[in-house]
């Protein structure tokens, strides 16, 4: 989807003309906004007479479709959201709970979207999901792995420049007894191969998704979440997981329970850097680094973000920002942080979610070829949300 607008124009135009409806012309084509008070987000932070000034709904036209798209702008970050709306049928989900969403762009306008799913998480009957958005809308839910009488855990999708498709995933009674399993597509997702387990120690990417680098290999962000003992591992494949390389562990000094679900990524001076999600005593996104290709690591240290032993993703975007889905004190805030500096410090952009009670976690981050991020999360266990985002322009205002 293209925009005929530059967006970094549209603060002004929404604070100098936000009146009520507007028509503004813009290369001879009408752009019509209208201040919306109902969009959830204005309810976002109620203590801030200023947040709500500050978000502005508005219509944009589509330039290749001619449809009219809502979206929301915050107006002093400069992201807008461009769609939101859950996956699952309102009624009729064949499950109770959701949880652990992955996506992955198959080509234009066509989505994957992986979870597991069952009576609760846990739970004997819990399956891996697959639904795919193409023509518009989303489909219905299929199975794509059960094994009768033990759950299954955080699917993790991702397709290889040749454009086969890996689905990673987990199957055991409980965390500490998982073990790392896998099926390949190579028509994009319709026909998949029979399962693969990893060998014995391999658990693949433990629920964000892998980082390509330029040689080919694929570095997966791993963890273990054993008695006392919680660390992060980069677990490497150089022939799309046929073989594997272990390294690790990347830990906190002097800190059994310290990190795990590693977001990996390259930093602009070379490091592979991930961030990643902590225990409740340490409370925040952590971050490691390797100057060898991920083959050492420096101890963990703390990012400036709160975490609540809660779910990261993250992703480097083509313009060199990296941006971060979080939840700060509890899963019922969900926010968005970017970063001009691969992760030193952090702005931030969105928030997305800020209710008491309920749950909204577990994001999955990915840019799109037209450069939109597309981010779904958990929803109160019951669905799975996604949300698309203009990234604000990279000029400074
Ligand atoms: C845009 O917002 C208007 C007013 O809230 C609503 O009637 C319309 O259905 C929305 N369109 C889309 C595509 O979401
Ligand atoms: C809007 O962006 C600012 C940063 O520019 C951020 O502090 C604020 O939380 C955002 N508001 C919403 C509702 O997303
Ligand atoms: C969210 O989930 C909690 C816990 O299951 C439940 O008590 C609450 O009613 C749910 N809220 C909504 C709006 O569905």
């Amino acid at each position: 989807m293209r925009l005929q607008y530059a967006w970094n124009a549209i603060p002004f135009i929404l604070l100098f003309c936000a009146i009520s409806t507007n028509k503004i012309f813009s290369n001879n084509k009408p752009f019509s906004f209208t201040i919306a008070s109902a969009r959830s987000l204005l309810q976002i932070d109620p203590n801030s007479g200023l947040v709500q000034d500050k978000v502005k709904v508005g219509q944009i036209l589509e330039e290749d479709t001619q449809n009219i798209v809502n979206m929301t702008m915050n107006v002093s970050s400069g992201w807008s959201i461009v769609k939101e709306e859950l996956i699952l049928p309102a009624r009729g989900a064949p499950f109770n709970s959701c949880h652990a969403s992955t996506i992955v762009q198959i080509e234009e306008d066509n989505f994957l979207v992986a979870y597991f799913g069952g009576s609760r998480e846990g739970a004997p009957d819990v399956k891996i999901w697959l639904q795919r958005y193409s023509d518009g809308h989303w489909h219905p839910p299929v199975v794509a792995d059960e094994q009768d009488g033990v759950p299954m855990w955080n699917p993790v999708l991702f397709q290889l420049p040749s454009r086969e498709l890996l689905l990673f995933y987990k199957i055991g009674q409980e965390v500490q007894k998982w073990s790392g399993a896998m099926k390949r597509s190579l028509d994009g997702g319709v026909t998949w191969s029979p399962r693969e387990q990893l060998p014995p120690g391999i658990l693949g990417p433990i629920k964000n998704k892998p980082f390509l680098l330029e040689d080919g290999r694929l570095l997966c962000g791993s963890s273990v979440e054993s008695w006392n003992s919680w660390g992060a591992w980069l677990e490497v494949t150089k022939d799309a997981g046929w073989t594997w390389r272990k390294y690790g562990p990347i830990c906190i000094k002097g800190q059994p329970l310290g990190v795990i679900q590693p977001v990996p990524y390259r930093t602009d001076d070379g490091t592979i850097r991930v961030l990643l999600r902590s225990f409740e005593t340490i409370g925040h996104v952590c971050m490691a680094d390797s100057i060898d290709e991920g083959v050492t690591w420096s101890y963990v240290r703390e990012t400036e973000l709160p975490n609540p032993n809660s779910g990261i993703d993250g992703v480097k975007m083509k313009d060199g920002r990296v941006l971060l889905a979080y939840n700060t004190f509890s899963r019922g805030t969900l926010k968005l942080a970017v970063s001009l500096n691969d992760g030193d410090s952090w702005d931030e952009v969105m928030t997305l979610e800020d209710t008491k009670g309920m749950e909204f976690s577990y994001p999955a981050v990915i840019q799109s070829m037209d450069e939109l991020i597309h981010v779904t999360y958990t929803y109160n266990r019951t669905q799975v949300k996604h949300v698309v985002l203009r990234p604000s322009s990279m000029v400074k205002l």
